[in-house]
């Protein structure tokens, strides 16, 4: 398993910037990776998914930026998580997430998941479900606590993985291959969360970990007359006469300067009249409404239909709970649309389907979609949840039995990332979500450790 290199203590901003970098994007931003340049008059070679938004374009006009990211990262063929070449994840990849730095971050989930049931539904059998399992390291750590209580882990009937990428299946059937073979529940993949069972009797544990942030986003801007969505076009195409976006560009401190966004065979267009989609997707929320006119924001109702399903499995069915870790706040956002190639925030428009495309989460979004289906908790950073729910305890003790001072330097330098207030600790947040009737006589407005103490 990937873990940390040794050598970078987690005593500084500057070791961070050497460490395998997270996606939300906060490193170095002087070093971000541009769109090739216009060099006389080629852009580069075309990547195979330009070549296929050329021909889109060509067909139908200008695209969305859902159609954009849906294509870049999930193309069956070309999409960025869909090639068996590609990385990804860790120092040979393009970006480490928490579960890869340190076992400790799926310990913490799993043992979060086991107290909801115990406080709950402890007769009931559960299943554990996890929404973009990526190389399967944090559903791994998870079952291996969960094996640690046997009284609990032989109520456990299932586990889900819910990845539309098969090469990511392979790579979590390669390191969940031991942990399903040793214990007594079924392992099953989904394209889809519509796609598990309905089942009443059973308990639900559901992650979502760097899922939602992966989901397609439209961009909508206001205008006097509606929502114009904003849309992409090939930069040097006369043919196409529609307007460029009006509004600033917020203070995303990945994004490259307005100046730089251009620069590439892709440029930002204003569809010319209000589109159906830009209506509705002005409408799906309340807060939209009394934004003033120019302001432009990334709205995904991919995002808001998993959100939705999250609610009706946890809500609807034989009771359960989730947490969802991302990037992101309790708000909307306007411009936080960002590319990672190699460790390094890269121009939106570098090489699509050859870097990964990812936008910050709106909780709101997500707790305004399953708010009818069930109580939702935070979200609260990371840093707040890791500490409360004993990460220095569970660091010493596996530092007490390190093997050697450098993996006890690592366990160390691990938990301290996780929870660093000027890095993973405040940019990740995480949200609760627990049925409104888990078991008789349960509380589901006070779920620790989402309760202000
Ligand atoms: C950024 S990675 C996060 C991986 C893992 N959770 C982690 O934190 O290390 C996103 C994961 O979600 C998967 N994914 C992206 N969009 C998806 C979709 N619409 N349905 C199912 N899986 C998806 C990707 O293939 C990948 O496994």
């Amino acid at each position: 398993m990937l873990r940390l290199a040794t050598k970078y203590r987690s005593n500084g901003v500057s070791s961070w910037l050497k460490q395998p970098a997270c996606r939300y994007g906060a490193l170095d931003t002087s070093n971000i990776l541009h769109a090739r340049t216009m060099s006389g008059d080629s852009f580069g070679v075309l990547t195979d998914i330009e070549k296929i938004m050329l021909d889109s374009v060509k067909a139908t006009g200008p695209i969305s930026f859902s159609t954009f990211m849906q294509l870049s990262l999930g193309h069956p063929t070309y999409g960025y998580y869909m090639k068996p070449d590609h990385a990804v994840f860790g120092t040979q990849g393009d970006f480490i997430t928490s579960p890869e730095i340190s076992q400790m971050f799926g310990e913490l989930v799993a043992l979060w998941m086991v107290k909801q049931w115990m406080d709950t539904n402890v007769k009931l059998p559960f299943r554990v479900v996890e929404l973009g399992p990526g190389r399967g390291t944090l559903m791994d750590d998870m079952l291996r606590v969960l094996k640690q209580f046997p009284a609990t882990s032989a109520k456990l009937k299932s586990v889900h993985l819910v990845e539309n990428s098969a090469t990511m299946r392979a790579l979590q059937e390669g390191k969940l291959r031991k942990a399903s073979q040793e214990g007594n529940f079924e392992m099953m993949w989904h394209d889809a969360i519509e796609e598990i069972e309905h089942e009443e009797d059973v308990f639900t544990m559901l992650v979502a970990h760097e899922f939602f942030d992966a989901l397609p986003v439209n961009v909508i801007e206001k205008t006097q007359q509606g929502w114009h969505e904003v849309l992409i076009a090939p930069s040097n195409d006369p043919s196409i006469k529609y307007t460029t976006p009006s509004s600033e560009f917020d203070s995303n401190p990945g994004s490259p300067p307005p100046s730089q966004r251009t620069s590439s065979r892709w440029t930002r267009v204003l569809s010319p009249t209000p589109t159906a989609s830009g209506t509705l997707l002005g409408l799906a929320s309340p807060r939209f409404s009394s934004l003033p006119v120019g302001t432009r924001i990334e709205v995904s109702r991919a995002s808001m239909n998993q959100a939705r399903n999250i609610g009706k499995v946890i809500g609807t069915q034989g009771g359960g709970c989730a947490l969802v870790v991302d990037y992101g706040a309790d708000k909307l956002f306007g411009d936080s649309l960002r590319a990672f190639k190699e460790h390094k925030i890269a121009d939106i428009f570098c090489s699509p389907g050859e870097c990964d495309i990812t936008a910050n989460v709106d909780f709101t979004l997500l707790k305004e979609s399953m708010a009818d289906l069930v109580s939702t908790h935070g979200p609260i950073s990371q840093r707040d949840f890791l500490t409360r729910m004993g990460i220095q305890v569970r660091a010493a003790a596996l530092a007490r039995s390190a093997s050697s001072p450098e993996r006890k330097q690592e366990i160390e330098g691990g938990a301290n990332r996780l929870v660093d207030p000027l890095g993973m600790g405040e940019q990740y947040k995480v949200l609760g979500v627990v049925a409104k009737s888990n078991g008789e006589g349960h509380d589901s407005s006070d779920v620790w450790p989402f309760t202000a103490i």
